[in-house]
């Protein structure tokens, strides 16, 4: 039994009274980027670990402003990618009858509200980098048009036959939201990071638990529509997708050009990357390993383990220790 299942209040657990009472979309007030940016960490130094490296603090406070604006143009952008190009599609392909037979009007009504809702967190996004660029001054890097996540995901739609496509976005966007929604939480909790960008993480991620269960309910149920060769199919492909989808930027090219538009030698920036390389791969490894935990819980949760055949396969991809 879910969360939202074992309230018994019956007007909190009506997904309906629910949205209309909690949803960001239908209660948040607009949040304003700080004017200066060099009086508060506009991205938390704990998840760029650049920002405090002497070299780069020797430059001063506007280079440190700086690799943290393009930490968060870069966060910001990526939250756009996976609303627009990925949830709100799978909502929409719900609500047509895309994915899914017979899907109840209740559960299109929820996946209408699920393609309000992120659209509204992509909104928020844009809103927060357009407004850091005219409070600054500073251009972002670049403007991603894709990135690991969604670039793991088309390998999917190549690696699996056309006609399984609905059901792995389904299993995608399952996988997806409950990774976003631990993130969120995670991020959302870091004390160094100004009030503004904490409060665009909490405010996003008090949406994502009600869809996060959501996506598990419909993956749930759709799941026992699945035939039994599909469903071997999918779940012997899973640990190779997780892998894919979850892999860490281990070059990090991303760091290395923000330190490139800094005023350092091709030297000073190796220096950098090299001193801060051991805590940010430890960072990314251990953020693997828990991620990947918790996702075959919930697929095994929601059923899409219990073949002993996907089980093995897990097993012997050291996903699994029964
Ligand atoms: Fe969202
Ligand atoms: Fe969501």
């Amino acid at each position: 039994m879910n969360a939202v299942a074992e309230v018994t209040d019956k007007s909190v657990v009506d997904p309906v009274s629910r949205w209309y009472a909690g949803a960001t979309v239908r209660n948040a007030p607009r949040i304003y980027v700080p004017q200066n940016i060099a009086e508060e960490n506009i991205f938390p130094p704990s998840r760029q670990l650049l920002a405090a490296h002497p070299l780069v603090e020797k430059l001063g406070q506007e280079a440190i402003s700086y690799v943290l604006a393009q930490s968060t143009y870069k966060y910001m952008y990526e939250i756009g990618l996976l609303e627009t190009r990925f949830v709100i599609d799978c909502s929409l392909k719900i609500i047509n009858g895309e994915i899914g037979t017979d899907v109840p009007e209740e559960d299109k009504r929820e996946a209408i509200t699920i393609v309000i809702d992120e659209g509204y967190h992509a909104y928020v996004a844009l809103d927060f980098i357009i407004q850091l660029k005219a409070n600054t001054g500073i251009e972002p890097l670049s403007v991603p048009q894709t990135n690991g996540n969604l670039d793991a995901v088309h390998r999917g739609y190549e690696a699996l036959p056309r006609s399984l496509h609905g059901t792995f976005q389904l299993l995608a966007t399952c996988l997806a939201e409950h990774t976003l929604t631990k993130d969120l939480l995670s991020i959302g909790k870091e004390k160094e990071a100004t009030v503004t960008f904490t409060k665009v993480m909490t405010d996003h991620v008090s949406d994502e638990g009600r869809h996060a269960n959501y996506f598990a309910r419909m993956l749930k149920d759709y799941w026992k529509t699945v035939g039994t060769d599909d469903q071997k199919l999918i779940g012997s492909f899973l640990p190779n997708y997780l892998r894919d989808y979850l892999a860490a930027d281990f070059e990090r090219q991303f760091d290395r050009d923000v330190l490139s538009q800094l005023d350092l030698t091709a030297d000073e920036i190796d220096t950098v990357l090299q001193d801060t390389d051991e805590r940010y791969s430890a960072a990314a490894k251990s953020y693997i390993d828990v991620t990947i935990a918790n996702l075959v819980k919930l697929l095994d949760r929601n059923g899409i383990l219990a073949h002993p055949e996907t089980r093995a396969v897990f097993v012997q991809e050291g996903l699994l220790t029964v």
